[in-house]
């Protein structure tokens, strides 16, 4: 496993890391019980990813605890990046005075006394252009030791131009992957700015697997894809099938990230050890130059111009 400085904390990221937002999370994500969960996280530990990714919004404050139980011992060695903005209870709250106490609410139920880095959960267009007060009071619970580091997890090219041109942040969680290509052209700047760039939904959440197909039916977070999209998902993953000549595409579309080196690293959903172990698996293998150029064309031909949703 290859390892990045994670902006300013003196540790080192994990380029395979874990998304905690399927830990214990029965709701959107299918069946996973509280010690499932926590050892899940220890295994990744135990197999060398050092960064987890969670939220308050995380199937109700349990991924932060499963989170904090499984990594209580090995703290100081690992990195834990939450959110602010979609809460414990369901409600969101991006007031700038909340912010404190939902930073607090999270070191609680992860059992720690810092963050490594907290983002902005999505939040509107009036706080990534840097006027509203998030930030300086970012900064401020910086300075107090509450967090190391501090910035946003965001969707889209527009939103991460706001941010390069209008804050000073260290860390942001984007949407990027094969079928969602737009922001690409921005890494560089990100880099050239010392950003730590993390990337979400790498498997389009599961499609870039291979395992879906024009038949396929979701129910959970996933039930959102009506007919036609999911026969459009089907359709672009067929594509990629005859780009690779193989049908299990797992490690084609984490390699297709890892290939940018602007990027730090890349938050797999993960819900079962064989998962976790493919996952990690795919950091050392090398994807040949024809075959990225033809995951590049695919977007610019198939998808550019007429994108998908999430
Ligand atoms: N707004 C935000 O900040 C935001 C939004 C989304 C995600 N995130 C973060 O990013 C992480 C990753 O995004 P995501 O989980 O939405 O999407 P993802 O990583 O693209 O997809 C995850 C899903 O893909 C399937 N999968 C994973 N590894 C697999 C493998 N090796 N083989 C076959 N299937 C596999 C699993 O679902 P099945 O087995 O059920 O198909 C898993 O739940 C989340 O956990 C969360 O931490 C943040």
């Amino acid at each position: 496993m290859k390892y990045i400085p994670y902006a300013n904390t003196n540790k080192l990221a994990s380029r395979i890391s874990f998304g905690g937002w399927q830990l214990g999370n029965n709701e959107f994500w299918g069946e996973m019980t509280h010690s499932e969960g926590v050892e899940l996280v220890k295994q990744a530990y135990t197999k060398g990813i050092t960064l987890f990714d969670t939220a308050p919004g995380y199937s109700g404050g349990e991924s932060e605890k499963i989170i904090g139980e499984a990594l209580h011992a090995v703290r100081e060695k690992v990195i834990i990046n939450s959110k602010i903005g979609h809460k414990a209870n369901g409600l969101t709250d991006f007031s700038v005075n909340s912010m404190k106490e939902q930073i607090k609410d999270s070191l609680a139920r992860l059992n720690t006394d810092y963050l490594d880095s907290v983002v902005l959960h999505n939040p509107g267009m009036e706080i990534l252009s840097g006027n509203s007060g998030h930030f300086i009071e970012l900064e401020k619970l910086k300075n107090e030791g509450l967090i190391r580091a501090y910035g946003v997890s965001i969707d889209t090219h527009r939103e991460l131009l706001e941010v390069l041109n209008k804050t000073d942040v260290q860390v942001v969680e984007i949407l990027f992957n094969v079928f969602f290509q737009s922001p690409l052209s921005l890494f560089d700047v990100a880099k050239t700015k010392g950003i730590t760039l993390i990337i979400k939904v790498p498997l389009d959440s599961g499609w870039l697997s291979g395992k879906y197909n024009e038949f396929s039916s979701f129910d959970g977070i996933r039930s959102r894809w009506d007919k036609p999209t999911i026969e459009r998902r089907a359709y672009l993953v067929n594509k990629m099938k005859q780009i690779t000549n193989d049908d299990n595409l797992t490690k084609y579309a984490i390699s297709f990230i890892l290939s940018f080196d602007s990027i730090t690293s890349v938050i797999t959903g993960i819900k079962n050890f064989k998962q976790l172990q493919e996952n990690i698996n795919a950091e050392s293998f090398i994807l040949n130059d024809e075959i990225k150029n033809e995951l590049l064309k695919l977007y610019d031909e198939e998808i550019k111009d007429q994108p998908l949703q999430w």
